[in-house]
């Protein structure tokens, strides 16, 4: 049955280039896309940059430049790493919340929802806030008086404010978690946040003084704010399919979504403070929240003064942006927390890809172009790709990126035994047919990882598929050596 899936990335602060925590996050949600399409399913795949953002703008004086041409050569880096020639995330939207016709409509329909719902109230606010969270902190967040994840003294605000009744949704929204009709994956995650909810959700701060902040979407009706930045960066989600604009034809199409692809550390804003707007405008909820780990490099978190930040430009330079692609998928656990070292990259391209991988393919189609006739020997029944990939779909189903990926390891391990066990090359020379079957094995084997690959590693499937049809060796190994 066709099913329509609506995913999406968190859309991430270009305050700064890209980064390798955003490539796995772009990356494991574009191989979800790529394998509900294999399927069949409508897919629409929506990432983008929250712009509306202090950070951003501190971070263009710092350069010297002001904030839109910052933000124009930021967005360009996000977009060039996002491209078909690097990690190739196959998008159809990139949405900027600074895009004052496609986002800001629906950012601002759903706040005039809130109020007729009676869920925005004025009211004044004494307290921290950290920048580098965009969000309200407190003493007890704090380690000798900074932030610890921004290693950064909090500012302390006192301003009238727009609030939003989020403690009013506290029990809706633990019942559609408790239920799954909101489901959080992992399990973990999803205890987390119920432990959470368990101690009620407190209304939040919504706007911030226009005078105060540089960037952000007017609060209608009232110049003098503007929005907080999580309030008008989750309705992206809506805005993106035309919420409150004319054309809303892939709203009505595509929400609620199928699944968010979040970090661990947005989680608290996409399964509170998110639920809660949409339930005050009485929109229907997300129908999942997966929320993958972080990657550290050599088991600490990457930070420019360790000396320990890897950048996913610097490897596609070097290993190709499919190597990066199969690496996250297949070395970093969607789970949990993960790790890499450009040696345990290098490790893994060199066993994984140049070894297993391309020598697999360079030996099939090797023997291939010299002993097997596609048309004279028959070739082994093979499902369409949608059958071979939905055979192994429990695993990507269960965003299980990392069992799909070993278990597409194997397979090519167990062909690469298969040649050693049975040396075709040789037997063809002893028993020509015998010899050409079992090369006509090997080239189907091959065809079903290609398919299988092919939400991984898309250019690399299609080139696999290629040297088939084409029944001859690739010009080119697949993966060089290092
Ligand atoms: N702008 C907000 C999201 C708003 S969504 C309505 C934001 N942006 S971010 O740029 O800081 O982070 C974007 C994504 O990258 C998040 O999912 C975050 O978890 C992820 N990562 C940032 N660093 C990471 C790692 N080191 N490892 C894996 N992912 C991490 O938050």
């Amino acid at each position: 049955m066709l099913k329509r899936a609506y995913i999406t990335t968190p859309i991430f602060y270009p305050n700064a280039r890209p980064h390798l925590g955003h490539a796995y996050t772009a990356t494991i949600a574009d191989i979800l896309a790529r394998y509900r399409r294999a399927v069949g399913d409508e897919v629409y795949f929506l990432t983008g940059v929250d712009e509306n953002t202090e950070k951003v703008a501190r971070a263009a004086r710092a350069a010297g430049q002001e904030t839109g041409p910052y933000l124009d050569s930021v967005v360009s880096s996000f977009k060039d790493l996002f491209s078909e020639k690097k990690l190739n995330i196959s998008y159809d939207q990139f949405i900027r919340t600074s895009d004052e016709k496609v986002h800001w409509p629906g950012a601002q329909a759903l706040w005039q929802k809130l109020v007729e719902a009676g869920d925005i109230y004025h009211a004044s606010y004494e307290g921290l806030y950290c920048v580098g969270h965009e969000a309200f902190i407190t003493e007890k967040d704090l380690v000798d008086g900074k932030c610890p994840d921004h290693n950064e003294a909090p500012e302390h605000l006192k301003e009238s404010n727009y609030f939003f009744r989020l403690s009013k949704y506290t029990s809706e929204i633990k019942k559609r978690i408790e239920s799954n009709e909101l489901e959080i994956i992992p399990a973990a995650r999803k205890n987390e946040i119920l432990a959470l909810l368990e101690h009620g959700l407190q209304d939040v701060s919504f706007s911030r003084p226009a005078d105060k902040v540089s960037v952000g979407v007017p609060v209608p009706g009232d110049t003098s704010q503007k929005m907080y930045v999580w309030c008008d960066a989750l309705a992206n989600y809506i805005s993106a399919l035309g919420y409150g604009r004319t054309d809303d034809t892939l709203f009505k199409k595509f929400w609620p979504s199928d699944v968010h692809i979040i970090g661990k550390d947005i989680l608290r804003f996409h399964a509170g403070i998110w639920p809660g707007m949409l339930l005050s405008a009485g929109l229907p909820l997300p129908k999942k929240i997966f929320v993958h780990g972080f990657i550290t490099s050599g088991g600490k978190k990457m930070s420019k003064t360790l000396g320990n930040v890897i950048d996913p430009d610097a490897l596609i330079v070097e290993y190709g942006g499919e190597a990066v692609r199969y690496f996250l998928a297949r070395h970093i656990s969607p789970f949990e927390d993960g790790d890499i070292t450009l040696e345990s990259f290098k490790n893994a391209y060199n066993a994984d890809l140049a070894n297993g991988l391309g020598n697999l393919v360079s030996r099939v189609m090797k023997m291939a172009q010299e002993h097997h006739h596609p048309a004279s020997v028959p070739m082994f029944e093979v499902g369409t790709p949608t059958e071979s990939v939905g055979a192994e779909e429990g695993m990507l189903k269960d965003f299980n990126i990392q069992a799909y990926a070993e278990y597409v390891s194997g397979e090519i391990t167990r062909f690469d035994k298969r040649i050693q066990e049975t040396e075709p090359f040789k037997l063809v020379k002893k028993d020509k047919a015998a010899g050409q079957k079992i090369i006509a094995e090997l080239v189907n084997g091959l065809s079903r990882i290609a398919e299988l690959l092919q939400p991984i590693l898309p250019a690399t499937s299609a080139k696999i598929q290629d040297a088939i049809t084409a029944n001859k060796m690739p010009d080119q190994p697949l993966f060089p050596r290092k």
